[in-house]
C-alpha cells in the first residue's frame, strides 16, 4: 500500500468521525480529529475557543495542528468542516495523502445537525448554510475521492481501502 495517510473532509454532520474510525480500524491505524487535538492542546472545547479567541484564531490553529498532524504515518485524520474547506489545507492533504470526501445533502446536514450545540457555526441563518455548503463544496471536490455520506460505513471503508491501493501522483 503506498498511501501513508488518509485526510476525510466534509461539511459538518457529514460522519467524518464514524467512518474515519472504522477505516482506521479496518487498516489498523490510528484515528486523529483535528478538533479533538486542538481541543486537547488548547484546554478548552471548541465553542469556548470561538468565544475566547475568536474564529481566525481557531481558523490558524486548526491549520497549524494539521500541518503537525500531516508528518505522521499510517493515520487517518478527520478534518473539521472548515478546514478542509480552506485551498491551502487541501492542497497540503492532496501532497500528503488521499484526501476523501465524504458528500452531503443540505437536508439530511439539517436531519443530523440541527438541534447541536457543540459547533458554533450551526448559530448561522439557514440561508447562510446553504451559501456556506455550496462555497466549501468547490473546495471539497478537489479531494482524490468523493463518497456518499449516506451510503453503509462499511462500502465507504472498502472503497477508501481501494483507492489506497491504487497510486496516487506523490503519494
Ligand atoms: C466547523 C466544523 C466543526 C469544527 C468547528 C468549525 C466548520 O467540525 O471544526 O465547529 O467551520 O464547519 P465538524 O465538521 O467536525 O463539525
Amino acid at each position: 500500500m503506498r498511501c501513508k495517510r488518509v485526510f476525510l473532509v466534509g461539511f459538518m454532520c457529514s460522519g467524518k468521525s464514524t467512518l474515519g474510525k472504522a477505516l482506521a480500524e479496518a487498516l489498523d491505524w490510528s484515528f486523529l480529529d483535528v478538533d479533538r487535538v486542538l481541543e486537547e492542546r488548547e484546554g478548552m472545547s471548541i465553542p469556548e475557543i470561538f468565544e475566547r479567541r475568536g474564529e481566525e484564531y481557531f481558523r490558524k490553529r486548526e491549520f497549524e495542528v494539521l500541518k503537525e498532524l500531516s508528518n505522521l504515518e499510517k493515520v487517518v485524520i478527520s478534518t473539521g468542516g472548515g478546514l478542509g474547506a480552506n485551498i491551502k489545507a487541501m492542497e497540503l492533504m492532496k501532497s500528503k495523502g488521499l484526501v476523501v470526501w465524504l458528500k452531503l445533502d443540505f437536508e439530511t446536514f439539517l436531519e443530523r445537525c440541527a438541534e447541536d450545540s457543540s459547533r458554533p457555526l450551526l448559530r448561522k441563518s439557514k440561508e447562510e448554510l446553504i451559501e456556506l455548503m455550496k462555497e466549501r463544496e468547490k473546495v471539497y471536490s478537489l479531494s482524490h475521492l468523493s463518497l456518499d455520506s449516506k451510503a453503509d460505513c462499511e462500502e465507504n471503508v472498502k472503497k477508501i481501502l481501494l483507492a489506497c491501493q491504487k497510486s496516487y501522483k506523490g503519494l
